[in-house]
């Protein structure tokens, strides 16, 4: 156990560490690291670096100035929804688009007839859907970090170009130009796929907008947090209870204890402001009511876990949501 803001428990400077360097891999480990190849590849290109810093300048204070916006926070997902909005959208779209394909490969009508058709219609209702489902990816972009971002801005570019060849497809389709839709058709759902590829990097390998205390349970039982004497009022700290990060706050006498990383995207909590018992994250401005862990602003969805504390012998302890279970006389350990 210690205490501190140290950088060494910091995952967001964690995550700004150099990727571990790959040595001429062989063709079986070349198989299963081409993705992580891919993406320090597309890190490294230099020209998305520069489009990503521009539009960082330009969007990071748009966001700033609007994030009490409730219409901002809902396209997150926000409190209200749980969950963030972006990916659940992107599956229209996707799922829209293929119908296209479907029934293209099943049309047994001319193939210069103009207007539009079923597929005409479900190439449509995917153009609307993916506009509200860019939406969705730029907010959450705004909200994201260094190569993530990177790898982000590409995810959207091929997402905008497989919407601009689904636009030009319906243009050919009521034009009575049916190959030329089919084939554009088809390349935007390429596109779709590629993008939907490079989401599924950031959400499942680098765990973008997922819950980060998730599975935070510790300590499991009354475990010495920091001395009652280090801990002026109205003063965050940082500590660290059987390697849990928690943040310790008093206020009139009162003791609060709230897991230190933020559950949007790991930023250090005793790091940002108090003001009136509720938290506000430093990196991208979520907001946590000390006393139960309620998210009263977004980006977060999902409220920060808060531990129980108590004073023994002039020690602040701190005790995780599953305290171990009690050993009866008998010395046998009850469910
Ligand atoms: S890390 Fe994004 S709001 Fe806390």
């Amino acid at each position: 156990m210690r205490t501190g803001n140290g950088q060494a428990d910091d995952p967001a400077a964690a995550d700004q560490r150099a990727e571990p360097a790959i040595s001429s891999p062989s063709a079986p480990s070349r198989l299963v690291a081409w993705h992580s190849d891919l993406a320090a590849w597309l890190d490294r290109l230099g020209w998305l670096r520069t489009l990503s810093d521009w539009l960082t300048a330009v969007l990071g204070p748009v966001r700033e100035r609007h994030q009490d916006n409730l219409v901002v926070e809902l396209l997150h997902g926000g409190r209200w929804v749980g969950h963030p909005l972006h990916p659940a959208l992107s599956d229209l779209p996707i799922g829209l688009w293929a119908g296209v394909m479907v029934l293209d490969a099943t049309d047994r009508g001319p193939a210069s007839r103009r207007g539009i058709d079923a597929a005409g219609m479900l190439s449509a209702a995917g153009i609307l859907a993916a506009g509200a489902t860019a939406l969705t990816g730029l907010t959450d972009w705004t909200v994201s970090n260094d190569q993530d971002r990177r790898v982000g801005l590409f995810h959207g570019l091929l997402n905008t170009a497989a919407l601009g060849l689904q636009g030009a497809s319906l243009g050919m389709r009521m034009a009575g130009h049916r190959g030329t839709a089919r084939a554009l058709g088809a390349a935007s759902l390429g596109a779709t796929a590629a993008a939907g590829y490079l989401g599924g990097h950031l959400v499942f390998t680098k765990g973008v907008m997922v819950n980060r205390v998730a599975w935070a349970i510790g300590p499991r039982r009354w475990t010495r947090a920091l001395p009652e004497a280090d801990l002026p009022d109205d003063s965050p700290a940082a500590v660290v209870a059987e390697g849990r990060p928690v943040m310790l706050y008093r206020h009139h006498g009162s003791l609060y204890a709230i897991d230190n990383v933020c559950s949007h995207a790991g930023g250090l909590l005793s790091r940002g402001p108090v003001t009136d018992l509720t938290v506000t994250c430093p990196l991208h401005g979520s907001r946590f009511a000390l006393a139960d862990g309620r998210v009263s602003r977004g980006p977060a969805s999902q409220p920060q876990p808060v531990l129980p504390t108590r004073i023994r012998n002039g020690w602040i302890e701190v005790r995780g949501s599953q305290p171990a279970p009690r050993r009866p006389a008998n010395g046998r350990t009850q469910p």
